[in-house]
């Protein structure tokens, strides 16, 4: 996304998270900010991102940001839930950037694994529409040894949550160990791994996301808590396999 259209200077610099209008304006006054190899002269300068350097360096990804995040136990994808934020692991201006990155098809905190988290509104809903199948897959760990029926309840199509109005789309399991499975979905509801396995009354100790489509955690070789950037463009052949 290349959308290169001249805006005002000291809304490009807060939109992309480097700090108030105010900050801006102090930026000016000591010559951190050149255009063009121009010292910039006011905040309400038309510029194209491209133009500009702040401290000699060239703005943090002005025209949209995706991410490959390997996201860690004990992490909060919402700003409005209770703990340590995603965007604690990431470049602190990334938090305060607008348009916001957000998670795509967020991860519970006791859930780690593959996360892809943008502002590219398209994009995410590319990833996250059940018409566009893209389908997810996760590493189970169960409290309590695996009955042998889970592969056919879950691919029925006719499991009701607990407080859902319509059935789950049929996923597919495959038994791992006593106690393990892996689990390929094709929709994402609220807390739906561990909701699937207690209707079912058995209980999900761990939870990892291990593929997006056929883009898995493994090829990335990312640790916990890492992330690479990406584009749009070259996140949809990862996923799609067509890399
Ligand atoms: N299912 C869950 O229960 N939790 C997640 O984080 C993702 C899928």
């Amino acid at each position: 996304m290349n959308n290169a259209k001249a805006e005002r200077l000291d809304k490009l610099l807060s939109n992309l998270g480097y700090g108030a209008r105010k900050d801006v304006r102090y930026w000016i006054k000591e010559g951190w900010i050149t255009i063009d190899g121009e010292p910039a002269t006011s905040p309400a300068q038309k510029v194209l991102a491209d133009q500009v350097l702040l401290d000699e360096k060239p703005l943090d990804h002005p025209h949209g940001l995706t991410i490959i995040y390997h996201k860690p136990l004990g992490t909060v994808c919402s700003r409005k839930e209770n703990g340590r934020l995603i965007y604690a692991d990431f470049p602190d201006r990334w938090i305060d950037r607008k348009p916001p990155l957000s998670a795509v098809g967020r991860l519970d905190k006791e859930t780690s694994g593959l996360l892809i988290v943008t502002d590219d509104g398209i994009l995410n809903h590319q990833l996250t529409s059940p018409k566009k199948h893209i389908c997810k897959t996760y590493a189970v760990t169960l409290d309590r040894p695996l009955q042998g029926n889970e592969v056919e309840l879950f691919a029925a199509g006719t499991l009701l949550l607990e407080g859902d109005e319509r059935p789950c789309l049929p996923a597919e399991m495959r038994v791992q160990g006593e106690k393990e499975a892996t689990l390929i979905l094709h929709e994402g509801r609220y807390h739906q791994v561990r909701r699937m396995f207690a209707a079912i009354g058995n209980h999900v100790t761990g939870l990892t996301r291990t593929h997006i489509g056929a883009l898995s955690l493994e090829a990335c070789d990312l640790s916990e808590g890492d992330y690479k950037v990406t584009t749009a463009e070259e996140l949809m052949a990862l996923v799609s396999g067509d890399a």
